[in-house]
């Protein structure tokens, strides 16, 4: 077992998370997608699934070039019309394959940045590129195009479709993001593999144990094959077990799937398995 994993405590938190905004953005009408390649097969047999992640090992992180670029943002809102300052200059690199937490207090402006990060909201100063676009100055409809093609979000109320199954809810999203229909079938296959939940396929969401609810939405959220994966507090429903889960589920990912994780958490033993830690204290990253 994991070091991380052994030393975890059990803890549940219960608050509403304002990111929940990016979960309507994921319903949203279609856009095109590149044509599917062929994908590793990944066993659906628990043990198989156990053992394959029971030691996820730590991927070599690409540094040569980053995949997102945050320099100088400052994000502030009016409240009662006083300007409340949340961000205070934040410079962050995120590069491919890298696994990034951001901790700090409740209030200290995670989520504010996540949701700048994935295009849903926009700085009032600074920078933000990903890729080839500039964030801080594209629109809001070149945005949600980047985002339905690049990014894939996972929130900590899980965010499914509770009416739909496991394998309806993923091939949903395929739906949404223009993935031809004849590539549904193999890429939902693989997604609910890779989480593990090839025995759960077609069970909805009330029929799943939250961890394995979190692990639809994980799958869900990497079906369009995104370059980043963003998640707030996407551990803080489970328990210390179904959390180690989901982190070893991540870890999965960035190797057989390529992809950035950048994820909020409260939680000192999931930090561990982190490629690097953010800690943000009153809108700036104090170890930076
Ligand atoms: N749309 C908004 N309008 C006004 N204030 C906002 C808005 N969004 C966030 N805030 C404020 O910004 C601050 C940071 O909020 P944020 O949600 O980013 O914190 P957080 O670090 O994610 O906290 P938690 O750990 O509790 O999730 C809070 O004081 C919050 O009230
Ligand atoms: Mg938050």
């Amino acid at each position: 077992m994991i070091r991380w994993l052994k030393n975890k405590k059990s803890g549940t938190k219960n608050e509403p998370d304002s990111a929940n905004t990016g979960a309507a953005s994921q319903e949203e009408a279609p856009a095109s997608h590149p044509p599917a390649f062929a994908r590793t097969d990944v066993s659906s047999d628990p043990e198989a699934y156990s053992a394959a992640t029971a030691e996820p090992k730590p991927s070599a992180v690409d540094f040569s070039r980053p995949l997102l670029t945050v320099t100088g943002v400052e994000r502030s809102f009016s409240v009662g019309g006083q300007p409340l300052h949340v961000l205070k200059g934040i410079n962050m690199e995120l590069y491919p394959t890298q696994l990034v937490m951001l901790k700090g207090r409740s209030g200290s402006g995670k989520t504010t940045l996540l949701n700048l990060i994935g295009g849903l909201d926009q700085p009032n100063r600074g920078e933000i590129r990903f890729k080839e676009h500039s964030f801080h100055r594209s629109g809001d409809d070149e945005r949600t195009y980047i985002r339905r093609k690049e990014i894939g979000f996972i929130f900590q109320s899980f965010a499914l479709m509770p009416l739909l199954s496991a394998w309806e809810n993923v091939e949903l999203s395929l739906r949404m993001a223009g993935i031809p229909r004849s590539e549904w079938k193999s890429r939902v296959t693989h997604c609910l593999e890779l989480v593990g939940l090839a025995k759960r396929m077609h069970h909805r969401p009330f029929e799943l144990s939250g961890g394995e609810q979190q692990r639809v939405a994980i799958a869900k959220a990497i079906a369009h094959r995104p370059s980043l994966l963003l998640a707030d507090e996407p551990t803080a429903e489970l328990d210390s077990q179904m959390g180690a889960q989901v982190m070893a589920v991540f870890r999965d990912i960035i190797r057989t799937e390529r992809m950035t994780i950048c994820m909020t958490t409260h939680d000192p033993t999931i930090m561990e398995v982190a490629d690097r830690v953010f800690e943000m204290v009153d809108g700036k990253f104090i170890n930076n």
